[in-house]
C-alpha cells in the first residue's frame, strides 16, 4: 500500500544508473527528465515514478499526499565531506586572511586547526552534541540528506572518541543520514610538534583501534601535506587502517601537488578529496582509477585557492562528487546547490554533471549509492521539492535556498523547519 504519493512534480531530474552505482566519464550527464510527474512511497522506498497519473484511482484512501504545487523534484543532496563537529568559529581568522594574511600564515602562528582543537577539546560532548544538531537542521533545511562527518579537531584519543560519540549520538536522534569518519591524522597538537613520529605511533597503535572497537567509523581519512601528514605517515595510518578493515578517504594536492592523490589510488582510496593542486597527468590517473575524485571548492572559494581540475577528471573518464567541506577554516558553508554553482562556473563542469556529482557520485563516496543518490524505483525516498522550474535554476539562481520541501526515507520532514 502506497504510504506517500507526491503529485503535480512540474519537473523531476535525477542521475540514472545502469547498476546503483556511481557514474563517470561521460555518463555523469545522464540525467533522466520527467514532466508532470508523480512519485509513489512505500515504507520509505520509491516504487514508482511516473509521468501518467492514472494510477491515482486505485490509491487507497490512507495514503498521504503531497501535492508539489508544479515544483521541481530532484534526488536530496550527500554532501560527502564534512567536519560537522567542532568548537567555536575561526570569524577572526577569516577578518585576518580579507587583510591579507594567508591560512598558511595563520596556521603557523598558532590558529587554524590548533585553534579549533582548543575549542572543541575544551566543549563537552553535550555542548557538541547541541551545536551540531543545529548545523543539520540547517544542512537539511538546505537539502542536504546524507552526510559524512569526520573527527579531526580533537587530535588526543579522548577527544577524537568524543567527536565520534557525539556523531554516533546524531545518528541515533537525527533523520540526516550521517557517515562517520576518523580523521584523528588532521594536523599534529601541539604537544608532539617535537616529536611527530610518536604521535603517527598514536594513531596507528591507539586511536584507530580504539575506534575499531567500539565500531565508531566507516572510514579512515587523513590530511597529507606539507607541515601536516607526510606521503609516509600518510601510507603508514592508512594501511593501518585498511588492516583494520576501514575503507580509506585523503586530503590531497590542497595546498601542494604532495603525491598524495596517487598515493590514494594506488592504495584503492574510496576517494580522494581537494585537489586544488593536482597536475593535469595527476587528474588523468585518478580519472582512469575506481577512486572517486571530489571537489570542495568551497575551500577554493573561501581560500582564494585553485579550483581542483576537474573537467579534466570527467573527460578521463572518472568520477566526479562535489561536497561541501563544512569547517570553520576553509569553508564555512553548508550550501550543496552552491557547489554546484562553482562547479558550473569555476570549474566548467555541466548542470548535469553537477546535479550528479551532488547526490549520486556522493553517495558513491560513502559507499551508499546502492540505495541513495538518485531517484530511482527501489531506492530510499530521499527527495526534495525545489521551488524552480528546471533543475539548472538550482546552480543558475545562487546564493538562495530554493529547497521548500525535503522528504527523507519516505517523511515529510521539514515545512519552514525541521519537524521530527
Ligand atoms: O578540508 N585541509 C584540511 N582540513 C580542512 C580545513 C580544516 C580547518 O581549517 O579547520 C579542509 O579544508
Ligand atoms: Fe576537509
Amino acid at each position: 500500500m502506497p504510504s506517500l504519493l507526491i503529485h503535480n512534480i512540474g519537473s523531476l531530474a535525477t542521475p540514472e544508473t545502469q547498476d546503483r552505482k556511481r557514474l563517470s566519464g561521460n555518463a555523469m550527464s545522464n540525467i533522466r527528465t520527467l514532466s508532470n510527474a508523480a512519485i509513489v512511497v512505500e515504507n520509505g522506498i520509491i516504487t514508482r515514478i511516473s509521468e501518467s497519473t492514472d494510477f491515482f484511482a486505485n490509491v487507497p484512501p490512507s495514503t498521504q499526499t503531497l501535492d508539489a504545487q508544479g515544483m521541481t523534484a530532484v534526488p536530496g543532496f550527500v554532501d560527502s565531506h564534512t567536519h560537522t563537529v567542532f568548537g567555536g568559529n575561526r570569524a577572526n581568522e577569516f577578518a585576518m586572511r580579507s587583510a591579507g594574511k594567508t591560512y598558511q600564515e595563520i596556521a603557523a602562528a598558532g590558529g587554524g586547526i590548533i585553534s579549533t582543537m582548543t575549542a572543541t577539546r575544551n566543549a563537552s560532548h553535550e555542548e557538541l552534541y547541541v551545536i551540531a544538531k543545529k548545523r543539520l537542521d540547517t544542512m537539511l533545511l538546505h537539502g542536504t540528506t546524507t552526510a559524512e562527518i569526520k573527527s579531526g579537531y580533537g587530535l588526543d584519543a579522548a577527544s577524537e572518541l568524543k567527536i565520534l560519540e557525539v556523531i554516533r549520538e546524531l545518528q541515533k536522534t537525527h533523520p540526516m543520514t550521517i557517515v562517520p569518519t576518523f580523521l584523528g591524522a588532521h594536523a599534529f597538537p601541539p604537544e608532539y610538534r617535537e616529536n611527530r613520529a610518536k604521535y603517527v605511533d598514536i594513531v596507528c597503535e591507539e586511536m584507530l583501534p580504539a575506534v575499531k572497537e567500539r565500531g565508531l567509523a566507516v572510514f579512515c581519512d587523513i590530511f597529507c601535506e606539507q607541515n601536516y601528514f607526510s606521503l609516509q605517515d600518510a601510507e603508514r595510518i592508512l594501511q593501518a587502517a585498511q588492516n583494520l578493515g576501514f575503507p580509506i578517504k585523503l586530503h590531497a594536492d590542497q595546498l601542494s601537488a604532495s603525491g598524495a592523490s596517487q598515493l590514494g589510488v594506488r592504495l584503492g582510496a574510496v576517494s580522494v578529496d581537494h585537489l586544488e593542486c593536482t597536475t593535469l597527468e595527476g587528474a588523468s590517473i585518478i580519472g582512469a582509477s575506481e577512486t572517486i575524485a571530489t571537489a570542495l571548492p568551497g575551500a577554493s572559494l573561501f581560500l582564494n585557492h585553485p579550483y581542483p581540475p576537474m573537467r579534466a577528471l570527467i573527460d578521463a573518464g572518472g568520477a566526479v562528487a562535489l561536497a561541501t567541506d563544512f569547517n570553520p577554516g576553509s569553508s564555512m558553508t553548508f550550501s550543496m546547490p552552491m557547489m554546484m554553482t562553482l562547479a558550473a562556473t569555476q570549474m566548467s563542469m555541466t548542470p548535469e554533471e553537477a546535479l550528479t556529482a551532488a547526490t549520486l557520485n556522493g553517495a558513491a563516496a560513502l559507499m551508499l549509492s546502492h540505495e541513495r543518490g538518485s531517484l530511482e524505483v527501489g531506492k530510499k525516498a530521499d527527495i526534495l521539492l525545489a521551488d524552480v522550474e528546471h533543475f539548472y535554476e538550482l546552480s543558475y539562481h545562487f546564493g538562495m535556498n530554493h529547497i521548500r520541501h525535503v522528504i527523507k526515507d519516505g517523511k515529510i520532514i521539514t515545512n519552514g523547519k525541521v519537524i521530527v
